[in-house]
């Protein structure tokens, strides 16, 4: 996969890039990441890409041209583009699956007021990372290249494997532990020293469904739940 990130502050962008799966993603060439600043596609004297808005109002608008022009740089035929905006879709676990399967994709990051409304009709998609809004798409594009990349194949190992994420299967994972077994008078639940692993399956299971049932209810309404899921659900809420 090939990903380029317009914007007019690379530096932004460019040290999550540099770490830990991202990094080692690249590295592997498994996915090719390249931040082109915008910045460089303006020829005026003072390099100006924003400009006052049409209409007035406070605040400035980024202009087309140094956009179209950084799009053009690196635009192929089959590539999507990808706008960031707190105007988009919400992003999530489904939009990320989707992006994963392409072979090119080109974000756009917003800053100041907004974007020339004309630079619309070369995006694809406007994506959102939630009802916020933040000084630039920088971080929010970071947020959703971070999660696509580890969808990738080959770019997490066995021990990182998605099958158990949060979403993967419409629901929140279960509780994580590791050594001690006692830290600070809390000690690791008992079933999981156990070595039953039918019974490890089903407790993790069951704390899926609790999870979630406490801090997201509006997911297990969508999720895909199985008998056995729903007779655990059913004894949590006293059925
Ligand atoms: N730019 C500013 N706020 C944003 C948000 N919430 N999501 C995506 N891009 C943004």
């Amino acid at each position: 996969m090939r990903i380029d990130i317009l914007t007019l502050f690379p530096n932004m962008v460019k040290g999550p890039l540099e770490e830990s799966i991202l990094k080692r993603a690249q590295k592997k060439g498994l996915v090719k990441i390249n931040v082109l600043n915008i910045r460089s596609f303006t020829h005026n004297k003072h390099r100006t890409a924003d400009d006052a808005s049409y209409g007035g109002g406070a605040g400035m608008v980024l202009k087309p041209e140094p956009i179209f022009e950084a799009l053009e740089s690196v635009k192929k035929s089959d590539v999507r583009v990808v706008l960031m905006t707190p105007q988009g879709k919400r992003f999530d676990q489904a939009i990320a699956k989707g992006l994963s399967r392409e072979k090119h994709l080109i974000f756009i990051c917003g800053h100041y007021e907004g974007i020339d409304e004309r630079v619309k009709r070369i995006v694809t998609d406007e994506i959102s990372i939630g009802d916020y809004v933040l000084t630039g798409g920088e971080l929010a594009s970071l947020v959703v290249i971070d999660a696509l990349v580890r969808l990738l194949p080959g770019v997490l190992g066995k021990e990182e494997s998605i099958i158990c994420d949060s979403f993967y299967s419409g629901l929140l994972d279960y509780p994580h532990y590791t050594r001690p077994r006692v830290f600070h008078g809390m000690e690791v639940p008992s079933v999981l020293l156990s070595g039953d692993h039918e019974k490890i399956r089903l407790w993790r299971r069951a704390e899926s469904i609790k999870r979630t049932l406490k801090g997201r209810p509006d997911l297990l309404k969508q999720a895909l739940l199985n008998p056995e899921d729903k007779a655990i659900l059913d004894r949590l809420q006293g059925k």
